[in-house]
């Protein structure tokens, strides 16, 4: 089942309308979240950054926070899933062809919800590869990836560089040169036992995993730098992860044709099993 507007429908019945602004711009925003044994982790912060990309495309979402969780819990359930992934899209919704936003009186929410399929054991053990590829990111002066956009081609773009270099993801640079994120996910490397990530003013998304990560590090007493790294600073780290709501904690063996120890790389391994331990006190607060 899918959560379309204001109910649930069979997946043939979630239909959109081809004047969807979605459709035809782009034009809306949209959260990924994983449950956990049926709890959705950091609900809050999913549904307050969606709220936050809405209000920096002036959408006004149709629910308030509380009905917009109750929606997601109310899918989950309808479709009996403990462990999932539920992507909430909202678009501008049906309206003539035009930019204008407002020909589109009434946005559009879908959620839709599904089995989370683990990823391969190995991409944690051996760590996948990951290309810096030419496409920069978009320039925060032009579509600020701290909105969580439908529009996505920049990073569809990234990606299909990274397929044709046979790497799991892309990494892209900000119009500067200065390394920003992932296709979807952030980035992080380990250099002398210092974690660092590219600061948000790089012009990457607030990512509420990365957020985790460096409340982790600062708990643990790892020093964590966020600033602007160029790719020299990746290419000479002890080790490099990336980062999001379903991959969590991934290890990076290799950037271009640089190559990293995976096995060795204690910080990470401690990192994504702080993580994993965060996420299970989640779950038993909720849970009981
Ligand atoms: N992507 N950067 C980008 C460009 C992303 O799209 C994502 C998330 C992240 C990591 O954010 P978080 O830790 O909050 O998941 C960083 C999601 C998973 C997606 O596109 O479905």
């Amino acid at each position: 089942m899918i959560y379309l507007n204001n109910m649930l429908v069979s997946e043939s019945k979630a239909v959109v309308s081809v004047f969807d602004h979605g459709f035809l711009y782009g034009d809306g925003v949209y959260e990924t979240l994983r449950a956990y044994d049926g709890v959705l982790f950091k609900l809050n912060e999913h549904i307050e950054r969606l709220f936050q990309s809405a209000s920096l495309i002036k959408l006004k979402l149709p629910k308030t926070r509380e009905e917009i969780g109750k929606a997601v819990y109310e899918t989950l359930q309808a479709n009996r899933l403990k462990e999932a992934y539920a992507r909430v899209t909202v678009s501008r919704g049906a309206g003539p062809i035009g930019l204008d936003p407002r020909l589109c009186p009434k946005p559009t929410l879908a959620i839709i919800t599904n089995t989370f399929k683990e990823y391969p054991p190995s991409y944690y053990k051996k760590g996948v590869k990951v290309a810096i590829v030419n496409t920069r990111r978009n320039f925060k002066g032009a579509l600020d990836p701290q909105i969580k956009s439908l529009n996505f081609l920049n990073n569809v773009l990234a990606k299909t560089e990274a397929i044709d270099r046979s790497a799991y993801e892309a990494v892209m640079l900000n119009y500067r040169g200065y390394v920003a994120e992932g296709t979807i996910s952030n980035i992080f490397f380990v250099k002398d036992k210092v974690i660092f990530t590219p600061s948000i003013e790089v012009g990457i998304l607030d990512g509420i995993t990365r957020r985790i990560i460096i409340d982790i590090a600062k708990e643990t007493g790892i020093k964590v730098k966020e600033g602007k790294f160029r790719p020299d600073n990746m290419y000479e780290a002890d080790e490099i992860f990336i980062s999001n709501t379903t991959m969590e904690v991934m290890p990076v063996k290799e950037v271009d044709d640089v190559k990293f120890n995976v096995s060795a790389g204690d910080m990470t391994k401690a990192i994504h099993k702080a993580y994993r331990s965060k996420v299970r006190e989640y779950i038993r607060e909720i849970n009981g």
